[in-house]
């Protein structure tokens, strides 16, 4: 797989290259400017050669597939009935908070956080606690685990959206941080709605480690949800999976979605098939890229925008870019934008934490970071 070459897809409704002006380098929502693996290409193409497209099925097969996969990746067992199929994992997130809270409960999460985070428990008239991550000297973000509690046990907290690993700050999150978070919940009876979109990119040998194969105890709290679409740069299909062990809160999952949300379309549930059984090779060569894209970003702004910080990405195509440096007197996305026709988001659609921050996806060919590098500098240069 050829990860450098450049795929014009301004004609094909992408949101991330339609959004701005047609001269703006796009580096902004979470999918990749690669080809999907060549297994998903086929199957799909061998689908829609049937050419009938009829009310589907989940394919045979794929539940088993992600039963293997759960197994061997992470020793964690899980069986065909605390499985289901969902159109996506914001879908997915909202109707988990809805599945189990009342009114007048509340949803934490962590911050800096994924913008979506902060609107489920709102369109659900559920209160919203932010808990912020902190930055320690070097850039590191760490959990505050005092605040958590003590946020948790002050209001009447009833969920917890984990994003393993996280978005926007990259960080994948230690089996000791994982424990201490599940240990919380556990005494509190908070329920953890688990965002692993990106689990299956990490890097420096890390792995992921899915918060609900700590302990049986820790399974009967949570919801995980899964996905191949940031994996396998999937995303515009919307498959996503979820894993509920507790059969009560499996009910009410479902209870909850019926008649809202159905199973993902047959196209989806193809591409996932083929992703997961014929990816692999594909996702190491992509994992490679991604890394050398990271160090080589890392590399750059240090030598040459040192006003620039970015947080060192354990996972995640995404480098979350503190401006603080840079002294600028405007918001640096806005900056950027106008200044050098790079894309980015807004740090603050991600919290108050984000302010002066601003969110580049580097899940791209290196010669578009070579290009958002050299206008970024040359804009600064110009001040
Ligand atoms: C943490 C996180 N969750 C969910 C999503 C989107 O999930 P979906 O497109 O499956 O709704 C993203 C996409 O960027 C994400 O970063």
């Amino acid at each position: 797989m050829n990860f450098n070459e450049m795929i014009d897809r301004q004609n094909t409704e992408s949101v991330k290259w339609n959004w701005f002006e047609k001269d703006v380098l796009p580096m902004w929502v979470a999918d990749m400017d690669f080809r999907s693996p060549e297994s998903v290409v086929n199957a799909l193409h061998a689908r829609v050669e049937h050419g009938v497209f009829g009310y589907g099925l989940p394919p045979a097969g794929l539940s088993e597939i992600l039963i293997r996969r759960m197994h061997e990746r992470y020793g964690w067992q899980v069986s065909e009935s605390e499985l289901a199929y969902v159109p996506g994992i914001v879908t997915g997130f909202n109707l988990a908070v809805r599945a189990v809270c009342q009114p007048g409960d509340a949803v934490i999460f962590n911050t800096p956080a994924y913008p979506p985070f902060f609107k489920a428990p709102q369109y659900a008239n559920l209160t919203a606690v932010a808990n912020p991550l902190y930055k320690d000297s070097s850039g590191h973000y760490e959990i505050d685990f005092d605040l958590f509690e003590h946020q948790i046990s002050s209001q009447q907290v009833k969920a917890y959206i984990l994003c393993n690993p996280q978005n926007p700050t990259g960080r994948v999150f230690t089996r000791t941080e994982l424990e201490k978070l599940a240990e919380i919940c556990l005494r509190h009876n908070v329920i953890i709605c688990s965002d692993e979109i990106h689990c299956d990119i990490v890097y420096d040998q890390r792995r992921h480690i899915p918060i609900a194969s700590l302990a049986p105890e820790v399974s009967q709290i949570t919801m995980t949800f899964m996905a191949p679409s940031k994996t396998y740069n999937i995303a515009g299909l919307h498959a996503s999976e979820v894993i509920i062990q507790n059969a009560e809160l499996n009910k009410r999952y479902r209870r909850t979605r019926a008649g809202i949300s159905e199973d993902p379309n047959i196209l989806a549930l193809v591409a996932a098939k083929a992703a997961y059984e014929a990816g692999e090779e594909w996702l190491q060569q992509a994992l490679e890229y991604l890394q050398a894209n990271r160090n080589w970003l890392e590399a750059q702004f240090a030598q040459r925008i040192p006003g620039i910080r970015m947080a060192h990405a354990e996972g995640t195509f995404l480098a979350w870019l503190d401006c603080t440096g840079l002294g600028l007197e405007e918001n640096p996305q806005k900056f950027f934008l106008e200044k050098a026709r790079v894309g980015m988001n807004d740090g603050l659609d991600f919290g108050d934490e984000g302010a002066l921050h601003v969110r580049m996806n580097f899940g791209t060919p290196r010669a578009n970071l070579e290009l958002a590098i050299q206008r970024m500098e040359s804009a600064l240069m110009r001040l």
